[in-house]
């Protein structure tokens, strides 16, 4: 057997697309969508992600203000900052990108940003919601992963969905996401302290690898027939790429390929999804403040 595999970058294409559209109606009404990206530092993987995300903005039409601190930068610097994006109405959404320098407290930084215009749905206000079925905005990648699914043609409901990994960014709110009615899957969240990892992740009609180590799901942990959905993005060396390293997944994803019936690449799978449903929040939050004009 050989794996379908599922292109994240072409299904990000169409969101983006789609969003591209309705920014255009936006600006037709008078209202220019707008985010603003800070980046304090230079951690090279943050300055590529970065990257992507003004370049998506670009695409589809939206106002990108981007905040480059160094890597001095106190709290402080960074909390004014916010605060003057959070009064100002031409800005519609704000990303502080992840994670910060040790001597910042990331969660004071994400408590300071507006709900209004949390694009990236950290804020406890947006995980709340999440939590007890409120509309609010959806965390990228996990919503990235729902639209993966069910653009597959991928069933969950009644599924057995095993993540491997609890960050508050992937796999926490994904485990919530996919347990609510809509999705309506048997969630099992596995984590360093699972015993016996393997035996659970065997169980999974939907393997998702949130683990942040390049590999370390091997082909005989994969259920014959399961979807997997690798999220990991892990930069390993290679003297033969031209950059000096290249990217790979969570999943050993050659051998996977033979188990699993579908799975996402990396890079071209999870990624770019991302990128496509922060274009989407940041849609949503521009069309809620014309709303509100
Ligand atoms: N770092 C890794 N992923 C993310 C993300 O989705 N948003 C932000 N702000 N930082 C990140």
């Amino acid at each position: 057997m050989s794996a379908t595999i599922i292109d994240g970058f072409a299904v990000a294409a169409s969101v983006r697309s789609r969003v591209a559209s309705a920014v255009a109606n936006l600006k037709a009404a008078g209202t220019q969508p707008c985010l603003a990206v800070v980046l304090v530092g230079d951690d090279p993987a943050s300055v590529s992600y970065v990257a992507g995300k003004e370049k998506a903005l670009a695409e589809v039409g939206m106002a990108d203000r981007s905040y480059r601190l160094p890597v001095t930068a106190s709290e402080k610097e960074l909390l004014d900052l916010i605060a003057a994006l959070n009064a100002d109405a031409s800005v519609h959404g704000i990303l502080v990108q992840l994670p910060l320098p040790r001597h910042i407290d990331e969660a004071r930084v994400i408590l300071a940003i507006d709900p209004s215009k949390d694009v990236d749905g950290f804020h406890p206000i947006s995980v709340g919601n999440l939590v007890i079925d409120r509309p609010g905005f959806l965390p990228c990648t996990p919503h990235g992963v729902l639209v993966l699914l069910r653009e597959a043609g991928i069933a969950t409901n009644g599924a057995h969905a095993v993540i491997v990994g609890r960050s508050n960014i992937v796999g926490k709110p994904l485990a919530l996401l996919l347990a609510r009615k809509d999705c309506n899957a048997t969630v099992t969240i596995c984590h360093t302290g699972t015993r016996d990892l393997a035996s659970i992740t065997r169980q999974a009609d939907i393997l998702i690898a949130a683990v942040g180590k390049p590999r370390v799901i091997t082909a005989d942990m994969i259920k014959p027939g399961a979807a997997v959905i690798d999220v990991g993005v892990n930069r390993v060396e290679d003297s033969t790429a031209k950059k000096g390293f290249r990217l790979v997944g969570d999943v050993d994803f050659v051998p996977a390929c033979e188990v699993a019936s579908y799975i996402t690449p990396v890079p071209r799978g999870v990624g770019p999804m991302t990128i496509a449903m922060l274009m989407h929040n940041t849609l949503l939050a521009s069309e809620r403040a014309a709303e509100a004009r």
